[in-house]
């Protein structure tokens, strides 16, 4: 596909050889309102060098690049050269681009031989899979698509919290209270309840807390009976959390969880003490970053125990060591990022720089329910996967009434309910916090999944309503070049094949800033450029030259639609 900025730097580089073709790249803007063009270039910043006004040297660029044949016209106004692209380069090209690679449009060799680690969800066993919980499942799962899209070769992991000293509260409950069936039955509810019981039992029994550190003491040896009961937690909750991720398409390459590290911290810790990083502190043992404004990182507690930190230390150089990542993406909650923070700085204090130099951490923001925050202690917690049912029935109620012949009404109420949940959650800036509203989320109308879904079943049905010939026709012509393009140069029309034309560089972007927002927002813009173009123009015609290059068009939105929908890990259904 032809890359007009690049085109154009070229241009102008012959212009203007005081430049790298680099920067004249970078300089190239793309006009918020299109009356400027689609791409212009500013030259306040020539005028020093030139020893000119920025508007002499503009107009004067502006006369010798006018006769490309990428450009339809080329304008000075004020400082500012204001580019206009030849619509018949843009469309032509773009159509058969998008129409040739179908499921492969905007995807590329960019990350080729280079591995990315996303780590994401992470819940912890034996607590609540929330709502909260969604943010960093949808926003990981997003982030992967997009790098996978992008030619790197991914690493999914699943960073469970499947350790700690909360496991001896756990099992020590569990003896105490617990029941083999309940646990089985309802996993996470009811060990949550036994963590809960055990607190509350403590207030009069303070030997309890000496019990479950003891249990835990056990754990970490690898006693049998202790590890075995772990072992069993982690199975049944893991069960759990897998309906979730099934509902949702998620996928993971590993389950290596905190416990995965329990026996590759000593070394760790050896180096640690060698070096004399770490100190004594109360007989606790600490890193002090006070140096460096980051505080005092607690590394293993007076009683001996492992914390968070440690864990996260050994698995950030196991990760180094098996992977060789390029870039090992945390996508954690903001309230982490002190401890992300104290982690790298903690692998540079090691000498493990290069692992360090890979290491981000994507924080995000938090929700709200419209009832007030969430809260584990007074049961004030929606759980993920009921808000997800809850959305596929809603959906469905709402098909129902809008289509009441429609069938396959469960697949679609399915992919739609829990499509606008996934999307909902990506249409905000990631570090955002927001609002989780029922209104917003499944409204048909408004900037959501199912609008663009529904757009997109709009293609499908344009699609079979022209026939299987034209769409044939239409798909050869994109191909060959032979398609009618002058059919294509209404606003709305032109606008949208701009915006399908951006999609590659959309993905490209959207990974530089971990912004799946990016992608939610341009999948939006194309449904509503369609949508205009829809309305405004008459596209099953009676001219056939016509209506096969409109058609192509519809095929390609369609397309784009899709893969976009994808990279959100959102599905998108042919019907609604
Ligand atoms: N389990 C943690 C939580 O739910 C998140 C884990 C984040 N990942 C990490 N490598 N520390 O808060």
């Amino acid at each position: 596909m032809l890359d007009f900025k690049k085109a154009i730097s070229e241009l102008l580089a012959k212009e203007l050889p005081e430049l790298y073709l680099d920067e004249i790249k970078g300089m190239i803007e793309v006009p918020q309102d299109t009356k400027m063009g689609d791409y212009a270039f500013p030259c306040f910043r020539l005028a020093k060098e030139l020893k000119k006004a920025p508007q002499i040297i503009a107009a004067e660029l502006a006369e010798k690049i006018k006769d490309a044949d990428i450009f339809e016209n080329v304008e000075q106004v004020n400082a500012y050269v204001n580019m206009f692209v030849s619509k018949d380069k843009l469309s032509g090209d773009t159509l058969s681009e998008v129409i040739e690679r179908g499921d492969d449009y905007g995807s590329s060799e960019l990350g080729e031989g280079k591995t990315v680690i996303v780590e994401f969800s992470s819940p912890n066993i034996a607590k609540p899979f929330h709502i909260g919980h969604i943010r960093s499942t949808v926003i990981g799962n997003s982030i992967y698509k997009i790098y996978k899209a992008l030619g790197y070769k991914m690493v999914r992991i699943n960073h469970l919290g499947d350790y700690g000293t909360q496991f001896g509260k756990m099992i020590c409950a569990y003896r105490h209270w617990g029941n083999k069936e309940d646990v089985e039955r309802e996993p996470i509810k009811t060990l949550l309840e036994y963590y809960t019981k055990f607190h509350e039992e403590v207030e009069n029994d303070p030997s309890l807390d000496d019990e479950a550190r003891e249990i835990f003491a056990k754990l970490e040896r690898g006693e049998p009976e202790e590890v075995e009961l772990w072992q069993w937690f982690r199975d049944e909750s893991l069960k759990e959390f897998s309906r979730v991720y099934n509902m949702l398409g998620i996928e993971y390459d590993s389950y290596a969880g905190e416990s995965f590290y329990s026996d590759k911290m000593p070394r760790h810790e050896k180096e640690l003490e060698e070096s004399g990083i770490m100190v004594d502190s109360q007989g606790a043992k600490i890193v002090d970053l006070e140096d460096q404004g980051l505080g005092v990182a607690l590394i293993k507690k007076s009683d001996g125990s492992s914390i968070y930190i440690t864990r996260d230390i050994a698995a950030a150089i196991y990760r180094k060591e098996t992977y060789d990542f390029y870039k090992n993406i945390y996508v954690v909650a903001a309230q982490q990022s002190l401890h992300f923070q104290q982690l790298f700085a903690i692998l540079r204090l090691m000498g493990y720089d290069e692992c360090a130099d890979g290491c981000v951490h994507v924080p995000f923001g938090l929700v709200r329910l419209e009832e007030g925050t969430m809260s584990t202690r007074h049961g004030r917690v929606v759980f993920l996967e009921d808000v997800l049912n809850r959305a596929v029935e809603k959906t469905r109620e709402i098909i129902a009434e809008k289509n009441p012949g429609s069938d396959n009404i469960d697949e679609i109420a399915k992919q739609v309910g829990i499509g606008a949940v996934v999307f909902n959650e990506l249409s905000n800036n990631r570090i955002k916090d927001y609002v989780f509203k029922w209104e917003t989320v499944l409204n048909f109308d408004g900037e959501t999944g199912p609008y663009v879904q529904y757009t997109h079943a709009r293609c499908c049905s344009l699609l079979k309503r022209a026939g299987d010939e034209v769409a044939a026709k239409a798909e050869e012509l994109a191909k060959s070049g032979g398609l009618k393009l002058d059919y294509l140069t209404g606003d709305a029309a032109h606008e949208l094949i701009k915006l399908i034309y951006n999609y590659p560089d959309v993905i490209v972007q959207a990974a530089d800033r971990y912004e799946p927002s990016l992608v939610t927002r341009h999948v939006i813009d194309i449904a509503q450029e369609f949508n205009r173009f829809y309305h405004d123009e008459h596209i099953i015609t009676d001219n056939d030259d016509e209506k096969v290059a409109k058609i192509a068009l519809v095929l390609a939105t369609k397309n784009v639609l899709k893969n976009g929908l994808g990279l959100l890990g959102v599905n998108a259904p042919e019907r609604m």
